[in-house]
């Protein structure tokens, strides 16, 4: 049976149609194009604060690669408040959690979504944060992610509320900051990039999420 997967996270999925697909293929083309000498395979999504639109931007962003025939990987990184799993009606039996640990396969942690060439890593059961099963561990994780699949897509804790965040961002080829228009504080915006900053992260560009579109009328 396929899992069904929750329509209103699905972005792309809602009206303006359109509009909402051009903008996760344009971010998707932006993320492919942003390096030049090799491609970029591995991408974190992170936010200064929690609800400003992580996880639905890397669920969208993911759906938009997959839609294009690349293998996708998309991990949910946020062991604390875990919610892919949720998203696209999976278990979170076993997850990113249990890998970290190193006491499952990766073949036993993948998880087939209700996309062709979507591959869900979630969270997993195992409580703690990444920080506890070290750097190293995080390392070879999104490594081997990335010899598994074309591109993998993290979605992440906030900045300023996990420090498992920094961990990954170190490990990852970029960064997409995503701040929430109207409701996201430039002071918090600021102190989140200055971490990333600090951490050498690259980060790729800025997803203004939940932005007001202008209807435009002919006259
Ligand atoms: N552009 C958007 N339009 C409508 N709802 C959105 C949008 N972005 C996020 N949401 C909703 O806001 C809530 C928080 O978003 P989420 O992606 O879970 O944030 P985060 O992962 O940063 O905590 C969710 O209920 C989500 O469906
Ligand atoms: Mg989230």
């Amino acid at each position: 049976m396929q899992a069904s997967t929750n329509k209103s996270a699905l972005l792309m999925n809602t009206v303006p149609h359109n509009q909402v697909m051009d903008a996760y293929r344009s971010l998707k083309l932006k993320i492919r194009l942003s390096r030049q000498e090799e491609p970029i395979r591995s991408v974190l999504i992170t936010s200064s604060v929690r609800g400003e639109g992580k996880t639905t931007t890397a669920m969208n962003i993911a759906v938009a690669f997959a839609r294009e025939s690349q293998n996708v990987l998309l991990i949910d990184s946020d062991l604390q408040r875990p919610v892919l799993h949720n998203l696209f009606g999976r278990s979170n039996h076993i997850g990113l959690a249990n890998l970290l640990v190193g006491e499952v396969e990766w073949s036993e942690a993948l998880q087939e979504t209700s996309f062709d060439k979507l591959t869900l890593l979630s969270a997993g059961n195992v409580s703690g944060s990444a920080i506890d099963y070290g750097t190293l561990q995080v390392k070879s994780i999104v490594e081997r992610a990335k010899q598994l699949f074309d591109i993998v897509i993290i979605d992440s804790p906030a900045v300023l509320e996990s420090v498992d965040t920094q961990l990954f961002a170190a490990e990852c080829d970029g960064a997409i900051f995503v701040i929430r228009c109207n409701q996201t504080k430039q002071s918090k915006a600021k102190e989140a990039v200055e971490v990333l900053q600090r951490i050498n992260a690259s980060v790729l560009g800025v997803v203004m999420n939940d932005a007001k579109i202008k209807k435009v009328t002919r006259k």
